[in-house]
C-alpha cells in the first residue's frame, strides 16, 4: 500500500503522518499559473499521505538541524500553530514530529467558518497565532507579523493545492469567538485566518 492510500484513522489521541513526500509536485511556474481560491469542493476524503504533504509544505520542518520551516516568521518566532478539522476530529499539527495530536475529539467543522461548505469539505485548517510565543518581536508589532507569517503558510497550502489538483480557499469570514471558544484557546492565541481543502467538484 502506498503512503498516500493510507486512510484518516478516527479520533485517535496521536496520528503519525507517513513520511512527506518531498519529490513530487510540478514546476513552480506552473503551479503559480494554477494557484486560484475554489469554493467548490467534493466530500470525499482526502488520504493521510496527501495531508501529511499538505501539512509539511504549510509548515512542516525542512531543515532537521535547527528546526526551521518551509515557511518564515518574523525573528522565526514559530508562533503559528496549524489546527486540522476533519469529520473525525480536530488535530494539532505538530511539526517536529510530523504528526498530530487530537485536540477536540469531535467533528467541529460547522464551527470553522460561516460558509456552508466548511461543514462538508474533508480538511479546514485553522491558523492560530500564540503572541506569548513571540518574545523577540516587540508587543506592538505581534498581532501585525503574526498576520504575515500566516500569509506565507497559506500561500504554501494553495501553491501545494495547485500542484496537487486540490481545491482550497482561504477565510476570514469566521465567528472568532465561537471558535476560540471550541479550540480551548488562551487570551494570547489569536485564530487569523481558515483554509478549506479538498478535491474540487467534478
Ligand atoms: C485574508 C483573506 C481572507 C479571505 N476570506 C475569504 C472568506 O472568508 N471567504 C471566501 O470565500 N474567500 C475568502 N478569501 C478569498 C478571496 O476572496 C480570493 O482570494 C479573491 O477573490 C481572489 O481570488 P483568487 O484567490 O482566486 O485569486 C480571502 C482571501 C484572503 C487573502
Amino acid at each position: 500500500m502506498n503512503a498516500s492510500d493510507l486512510l484518516w484513522p478516527g479520533f485517535a489521541e496521536k496520528v503519525p503522518l507517513p513520511q512527506p513526500d518531498v519529490e513530487g509536485g510540478i514546476p513552480l511556474m506552473q503551479a503559480l499559473q494554477r494557484r486560484r481560491t475554489t469554493r467548490e469542493i467534493s466530500t470525499s476524503d482526502i488520504p493521510l499521505g496527501m495531508v501529511s504533504n499538505l501539512l509539511w509544505a504549510a509548515s512542516g520542518i525542512n531543515r532537521r538541524e535547527d528546526h526551521r520551516r518551509t515557511a518564515p516568521t518574523a525573528r522565526n518566532q514559530q508562533e503559528i500553530d496549524v489546527y486540522v478539522s476533519t469529520a473525525k476530529g480536530l488535530y494539532l499539527y505538530e511539526p517536529r514530529n510530523h504528526s498530530l495530536r487530537l485536540h477536540v475529539a469531535a467533528d467541529v467543522r460547522a464551527q470553522t467558518g460561516l460558509q456552508e461548505f466548511v461543514a462538508q469539505v474533508p480538511v479546514n485548517l485553522i491558523y492560530v497565532a500564540d503572541l506569548a510565543r513571540m518574545r523577540e518581536v516587540q508587543i506592538e508589532n505581534r498581532e501585525f507579523y503574526a498576520a504575515v507569517d500566516t500569509g506565507f503558510i497559506s500561500q504554501n497550502v494553495y501553491l501545494f493545492c495547485a500542484a496537487f489538483g486540490l481545491a482550497t480557499v482561504v477565510r476570514g469570514w469566521l465567528d472568532r469567538a465561537t471558535l476560540a471558544d471550541t479550540l480551548r484557546l488562551r487570551p494570547e492565541q489569536r485564530i487569523m485566518v481558515a483554509q478549506s481543502v479538498g478535491w474540487p467538484l467534478a
